[in-house]
């Protein structure tokens, strides 16, 4: 028989069983990907994803995090001349946040751009976001602005060909 294992039991002990990976655009991972997005990042602002912003996805790095085949954490990188990464939509299924997951997902993502030398990543950070960012050793840079009705700060991080 199979074990049932209910999310709240998932705790740091195991966050080995999380498989981080990038998959294909307009795959069947990707599109629940699109859903976790909707659900995480979008409902709440009461907020839709279109066919066209969708269609802009196409070429961009897209990284999950899967848990017993389901995806549970979500980010893209959009490559950017000169070797910065720019990077979006960064989300973990509520019942999994706080477990250290979304940092193993950036960590997997720094990982993956710096395999192809880069420079730089940076994203715009929602203001809630900011110390998540700042612990992951990103810094704020430049204004205060809106986007998608809330406030935000760009972070960035730079990276040596050392690292
Ligand atoms: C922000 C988000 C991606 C963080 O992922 P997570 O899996 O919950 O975060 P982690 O458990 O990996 O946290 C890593 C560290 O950041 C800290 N942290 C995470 N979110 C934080 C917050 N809102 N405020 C303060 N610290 C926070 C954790 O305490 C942890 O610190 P530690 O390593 O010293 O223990 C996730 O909570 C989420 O999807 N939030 C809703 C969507 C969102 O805001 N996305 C970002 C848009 S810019």
């Amino acid at each position: 028989m199979k074990a049932i294992v209910p999310f709240l039991e998932i705790n740091k002990m195991n966050i080995n069983n999380i498989q981080f990976q990038v998959i294909e655009f307009r795959s069947a991972e990707y599109r629940q990907a699109v859903y976790l997005r909707y659900k995480i990042l979008r409902q709440p602002l009461g907020l839709h994803f279109t066919k066209e912003q969708l269609e802009e996805e196409n070429g961009y790095i897209h990284i999950t995090g899967e848990f017993e085949g389901k995806i549970i954490a979500y980010l893209y990188l959009i490559p950017i001349p000169e070797n910065r990464y720019c990077m979006r939509q960064v989300a973990v299924q509520e019942d999994f946040q706080g477990l250290g997951i979304g940092r193993k997902l950036v960590e997997f993502s720094e990982l993956i751009i710096k395999e192809r030398h880069a420079a730089e990543m940076f994203m715009h950070a929602r203001l809630t976001a900011i110390p998540f960012y700042e612990k992951l050793g990103y810094v704020k840079s430049g204004e205060l602005f809106s986007a998608v009705g809330l406030p935000h700060f760009e972070m960035r991080k730079y990276f040596t060909e050392k690292e």
